[in-house]
Parts: C-alpha cells; sequence; structure tokens
C-alpha cells in the first residue's frame, strides 16, 4: 500500500467511524428483554414519516412549500417522536411531475431554496435526532437534464447511450405502454436526430439506460454526493423498471393491462443493485427502501435478504391497493397483510403504510372520513400502522386525520397524469363524469393538499396563493386546534409511536393473525421474549366482536381509542385497543 492510499484508507476508516458512532441506536427504556434480538436495526425501530414539501410550509409567500418552511417547523416535527424523514424529491426540476423529473441531481429547486437552505435543514434535523432519507429518481431524468440534451443533439453524442434511443430506419420500435402519456405511448419521435427514446412515465421523463456503466458511475457520484453530506438513506423510486431488454423485442398481447411482469424486474436488476450496495451503500450507515417489491414473493425476498447485499426494505403496494372507491373487503386485507409478513417472518424487512403521495387520504380510502368516524377511524388506522411488524410509514397530515378534498373541477387539479388522461378521455369520447367520480376517492392530489397548520387564512401553509387549494375543512382540522387537544388524532399518533418505541415487540415481536374470517375486526398478536401483546381493531362503523380465543381476564390496557375499553373482545366502531397478555 502507497502511502498516499495509506492516508486514504486511514481518512475512510476515520470518517466510517464517525458515521457508524452518528447513527447508533439509541436505547430507549424497554418492556422486553432486547438481550436477544437478532438483527437489530436502527431503520427497523425507526417510524418513517413521509414528508411532501410542496405542500408542508411555504416561507416566502409564493404559495409553494419550501425547505425554509420546513425547517420552521423542526420542532414541530421533533414533538412528534418520529425518528426519520422521507423527503421527496427537492432536485432541480422543471416540474412536470413534481420534482420526479430531474434535471440537477446536485442541485436545489428553485421553488424549495438553496443549496445552503438544505445543509441548515439536514443540520436542524440531526441536531434533533431525525435521520432524512432522499429519493433517488435514476430510471428516469428530465427531458431537460443537461444528460438528456447532450444525448438528443447528435447520434454520436458521448451521452447519447444515457438513454433508449431507436433510429427511425429501423422502422417504429415495438410498443411500449406509459403510464403517464396522453397517449399511452412510451415512444417519442424526435426530429432533431430522427430517432425514437423511451420514457415509461412522461415525455419529460426520459428513462435512463442502465446498460451504460458510464451511466451507472454517475448515479453512484450524485448517491455519494448527497451521503457524504450526511443524508441517511434513500428511497428508490420505480428504480424496478431500471433494468430493461434493450431490443424491445414485441411483448404478449394485452400486456399494457398488467405490465409489471415486463417492465419489473428484468435480468441484471439484481446487478445494479448489487453494484450499488457494494460500491457505495454499504460503505455508510443508512438505509435504503424499494418503491415497491418486485413481481413475486421470491422477487421481494431477493431484493432485500440481508445476504444478498441489495436493499434494506422493500415497500409492497399490494395492500395499498386493496381500498376501492366500491369498497373492500377486511378479510382481503387481513390476508394481503399477513402475506407479506410471512415472507419475511425469517429474513428481509417490510414497510408497512397505508398511504403516500402517490395516494389519497388514508382516512378516506381505509378509515371513514364522515364527521362521526373520522377521529376515530384515523386512529385505529393509526394503532393498526404502528402495531404491525416492518418499519411503519406515515404521510404527513394523516396524523391529523387530514381527508380527501374532492374537487368538482378539473381544473381544480394539478397532477399532470390525470389531467393527460382526462384529456385522453375527452378526445375518445370515454365517460368524463364517471372519470371525475373516480378522482374524488383515488386522485394522489387528495394526498398532495397544504399541510393545515392553524385556523388561518390557506391554513396557516402559505400568505401567498397556495399552488393546490387548501381543504375547507382547515378551519376545524388543523395542527393547532389538535395539539391544544389531549384527545385529537395528533396526540394519539404521538402517544402510539411512544408504546412503540418503548415495546419493541412491536417492532420485532413474532405477528399471528386471530379470528381471521371475521369481516369486521382485525386481531392478532405481537410477541418477543416471553412478552405477548394483542391487538384488537374494528375496521367498520357498526360495533363488533372479535373471536381471538384468548382468555382475556388478566389482559391489561396499554392503548385505546375510546375511554374504558371493555377488554372483552367487543369493540365499538372503529374502536382499537392494545392489550399486554404477559
Ligand atoms: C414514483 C413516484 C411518483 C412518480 C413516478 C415517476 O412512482 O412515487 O410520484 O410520479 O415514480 O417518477
Amino acid at each position: 500500500m502507497s502511502f498516499s492510499s495509506k492516508i486514504t484508507f486511514f481518512f475512510c476508516c476515520a470518517i466510517l467511524t464517525f458515521l457508524s458512532c452518528k447513527n447508533e441506536v439509541k436505547a430507549p427504556e424497554q418492556n422486553t428483554a432486547t438481550s436477544d434480538i437478532p438483527d437489530r436495526e436502527w431503520w427497523k425501530e425507526a417510524v418513517v414519516y413521509q414528508l411532501y414539501p410542496r405542500s408542508f410550509k411555504d416561507s416566502d409567500g409564493d404559495g409553494v412549500g419550501d425547505l425554509k418552511g420546513i425547517i420552521s417547523k423542526l420542532d414541530y416535527l421533533k414533538s412528534l417522536g418520529i425518528d426519520v424523514i422521507w423527503l421527496n424529491p427537492i432536485y432541480a426540476s422543471p416540474n412536470d411531475d413534481n420534482g420526479y423529473d430531474i434535471s440537477d441531481y446536485r442541485d436545489i429547486m428553485k421553488e424549495f431554496g438553496t443549496m445552503a437552505d438544505f445543509d441548515a435543514l439536514l443540520k436542524g434535523m440531526h441536531e434533533r435526532g431525525i435521520k432524512l432519507v432522499m429519493d433517488l429518481v435514476v430510471n428516469h431524468s428530465s427531458d431537460e437534464h443537461e444528460w438528456f440534451k447532450q444525448s438528443r443533439s447528435s447520434r454520436n453524442s458521448p451521452y447519447r447511450d444515457y438513454y433508449h434511443w431507436w433510429p427511425a430506419e429501423k422502422g417504429k420500435p415495438n410498443y411500449r405502454y406509459s403510464l403517464f402519456d396522453i397517449n399511452h405511448d412510451a415512444w417519442k419521435y424526435d426530429t432533431l436526430t430522427d430517432a425514437y427514446y423511451l420514457h415509461y412515465f412522461s415525455r419529460k421523463q426520459p428513462d435512463l439506460n442502465w446498460e451504460n456503466p458510464q451511466l451507472r458511475k454517475e448515479i453512484r457520484n450524485i448517491m455519494k454526493f448527497w451521503l457524504d453530506k450526511g443524508i441517511d438513506g434513500f428511497r428508490l423510486d420505480a428504480f424496478t423498471f431500471a433494468a430493461k431488454d434493450i431490443n424491445f423485442p414485441p411483448l404478449s398481447e394485452g400486456y399494457e393491462k398488467d405490465f409489471m411482469p415486463y417492465y419489473s424486474m428484468q435480468p441484471h436488476l439484481h446487478e445494479y443493485l448489487q453494484e450499488l450496495n457494494r460500491e457505495v451503500l454499504s460503505k455508510y450507515d443508512v438505509m435504503s427502501v424499494a418503491e415497491g417489491a418486485g413481481n413475486t414473493p421470491q422477487d421481494a425476498h431477493d431484493l432485500v435478504d440481508a445476504d444478498r447485499h441489495e436493499l434494506d426494505m422493500a415497500y409492497p403496494f399490494e395492500c395499498v391497493d386493496i381500498a376501492k372507491s366500491s369498497g373492500y373487503s377486511v378479510v382481503h386485507l387481513k390476508e394481503a397483510f399477513s402475506k407479506w409478513d410471512s415472507i419475511f417472518s425469517q429474513k428481509g424487512w417490510v414497510s408497512i403504510f397505508l398511504a403516500n403521495h402517490d395516494q389519497a387520504r388514508m382516512v378516506s380510502r381505509f378509515g371513514n372520513d364522515s364527521p362521526a368516524f373520522r377521529e376515530l377511524s384515523s386512529k385505529m388506522l393509526t394503532t393498526f400502522i404502528l402495531s404491525m411488524r416492518g418499519t411503519p410509514y406515515y404521510y404527513n397530515g394523516d396524523e391529523l386525520g387530514m381527508t380527501n378534498i374532492r374537487f368538482d373541477n378539473i381544473e381544480d387539479y394539478n397532477d399532470m397524469p390525470t389531467l393527460n388522461e382526462y384529456q385522453r378521455l375527452k378526445k375518445t369520447g370515454g365517460d368524463l363524469t364517471k372519470f371525475m367520480e373516480e378522482l374524488k376517492f383515488s386522485c394522489r392530489d387528495n394526498g398532495r393538499t397544504p399541510y393545515q397548520w392553524n385556523a388561518s387564512n390557506n391554513a396557516g401553509f402559505t400568505t401567498g396563493k397556495p399552488w393546490l387549494k387548501v381543504n375547507p375543512n382547515y378551519t376545524t382540522i388543523n395542527a393547532a386546534v389538535e395539539d391544544a387537544d389531549p384527545n385529537s388524532v395528533l396526540n394519539y399518533f404521538r402517544k402510539m409511536i411512544q408504546l412503540r418505541k418503548k415495546e419493541l415487540t412491536l417492532v420485532y415481536g413474532k405477528y399471528t393473525l386471530l379470528d381471521a374470517e371475521n369481516p369486521s375486526t382485525y386481531s392478532y398478536t405481537r410477541e418477543l421474549n416471553g412478552r405477548k401483546l394483542l391487538v384488537m381493531l374494528n375496521w367498520k362503523a357498526t360495533a363488533a366482536k372479535a373471536n381471538t380465543g384468548i382468555d382475556l381476564s388478566k389482559a391489561k390496557l396499554l392503548l385505546g381509542n375510546y375511554p374504558a375499553p371493555l377488554l372483552d373482545g367487543n369493540l365499538r366502531p372503529y374502536e382499537a385497543v392494545i392489550l399486554e397478555l404477559n
């Protein structure tokens, strides 16, 4: 080893030691013997709070949330008891898809602030013991990224192969479905070089070519850039789509109805992840979460089996996709969550969530947002997310019980794929009335309305005109009112987090589903090192009995969302209880 490489080696060791000290698991007071819990990790014990920066807090009156706005609310975030914030993209972007179209991976979106604001935000979070996970959007970039501009400029550009181009003289490429394009055609013809480029999402989101080693190196360097600033992990956006068969062979007819088997988990995906892990992730004490979980339980397992050195946790969509505007079956929901628990019962780790920025509001989809049940059902869903095995991901605003806004006019929506689909249906004579009704239940703008801080103008989110309308119910549903009310949804969320932190049984304990066929209730035990807890949840607006078969005469209440619960399995509408059995 030469002198200079020795210096580098020692320097790296010092940095790594510093990083791992920084991220050590602090032991909170526990009700469970912790000595023999295998494979403990800070990211398994963390509660992740997903923060949508565009809608959180605006500091400069332009109607768009920003980093200084978040900084001004750090003490509030700390008061929630959360451990990690997953921040949706804040990089430079022309905002075709609200930041999921990145034009410079090393810069901050102008509307959100500057790199100095970012550094201050990260410092403020770390000072409060909160970690930061960033979105890594590298299945595609923006068409306004310098790479794409160069790539597009000439067939001989060194950047040409950073993207997928198909020369027109070879004829039209085989059809590929685009999720966001107005015509759903993923190939866009470009006159400049007489060729088509591929975009699985919008035309302004060209797909990157992961076959190209130079591109992969660029991505690794971008990851190092942020990790060296001290961030604590990445969520890999749409990453299971990154690998592609670059011959683009014809696909079976009708595949666009279920394109996942053709788009997700293509050959080389695992190699790409192993390379990212080996060259970057393994060198830092950080967490990594996939978007999705592949196509099969085996894929999901392989993505996060610690021995394979790929990612830390999967984020499967099956459960969150169960809620439909026509309703859903509680039995089906239980089967789905239980299936995902069993996939990771021995190895690997899963995320538990009921909402995110791509979904409408949790209480409007899974609970009941009528005045009588909004608070109760929000608290019940909170009890669920925070008492399952896996890392809970909680979407901002759900801790207030924020609800769907249900716009009547298409002009009120902002979401690009929604607006494109509306135009497509209009052109092709589709049923627009039905489409507009469906949006009230499922459009992701429902989950993106500004955070409701208080009862002042625009819910205290901005002094300007908000980029998306504020839900008019902000006068009663807001953080200020709920902060002052000990029985609010917000304070229940805080209590539930504290309980999870005290009870490692809720993190690591074995999950056993009880009373599986009960159409109203969801009951399960969690067991670890001799400690046994029972969770009983009523998912319906009518009273129901949980038949767990467990003797409850000695059970002790740890938390519930009603005063004086009966502790005998009889549950009032949306009642939730967590009991200590031993
Ligand atoms: C992911 C993001 C979503 C985005 C899409 C394209 O699914 O969660 O918000 O629109 O990728 O980047």
